[in-house]
């Protein structure tokens, strides 16, 4: 639990409603919690969303590790503790959007299933997807499109997640996307689906 630090702060509840958000906006609000290994797809399948939202009128963010990671969170490495605070932020983030009635789409490997589910418990019931984005490191180390599987093999980078440091994948996800065996678009119209059988696309 992060400690509240600042004190004689008083919360002020916003005149616009999540409700009346959600109607002027014609959808609900979400996150869309992508996780899984460096290389899986996350980023990839977040953006092709983000587009296939946008194209129907949705209002959508997605917030990227690697990009996140060289503005609000640069000063967090790559330790247990800089990972959660990494996604505690993150998570903050995606709350003040969903109450927004916006759909954050979110690309982190996050690889800690406490962290993950601390999310999940800032959330109300149904505003966390949590998405697994499956693929094996074999996979992820064939693709490996920025090098960094074979500097982690060499020792170069310390902690490298799924071969020095750990992978906790979900234990209920919402989602699990084949992503050894299937495509962008396959895996696309799998989200697109997912948010149209569970009623997020309308008000
Ligand atoms: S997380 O674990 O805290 O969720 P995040 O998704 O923000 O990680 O950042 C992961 C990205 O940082 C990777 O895609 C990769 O480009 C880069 N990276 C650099 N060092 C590491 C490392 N030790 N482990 C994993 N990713 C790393």
């Amino acid at each position: 639990m992060t400690e509240q630090k600042a004190t004689n702060v008083t919360w002020h509840e916003h005149k616009v409603t999540k409700d009346e958000r959600s109607k002027l906006n014609g959808h609900k609000g979400a996150v869309l919690w992508f996780t899984g290994l460096s290389a899986c797809g996350k980023s990839t399948i977040a953006n092709a969303v983000d587009h296939r939202l946008s194209l129907a009128g949705k209002h959508s963010v997605v917030l990227d590790g690697d990009n996140i990671r060289m503005g609000l969170n640069k000063n967090l490495g790559f330790s247990a503790e800089d990972r959660a605070e990494n996604i505690r932020r993150i998570g903050e983030v995606a709350k003040l959007f969903a109450h927004n009635a916006n759909f954050t789409l979110t690309a982190f490997i996050s690889p800690y299933r406490a962290d993950r589910d601390a999310v999940r418990a800032l959330l109300q019931p149904g505003e966390f997807i949590e998405i697994l984005v499956d693929a094996t490191v074999e996979t992820c180390e064939q693709r490996d499109p920025k090098g960094l599987y074979k500097k982690a093999r060499a020792g170069e980078i310390k902690n490298f997640t799924g071969i020095s440091d750990p992978y906790e994948g979900p234990e209920k996800p919402e989602l699990v996307l084949d992503s050894n065996n299937k495509g962008i678009e396959e895996l696309t119209n799998e989200v697109i689906a997912y948010l149209e059988k569970n009623g997020y696309l309308n008000a």
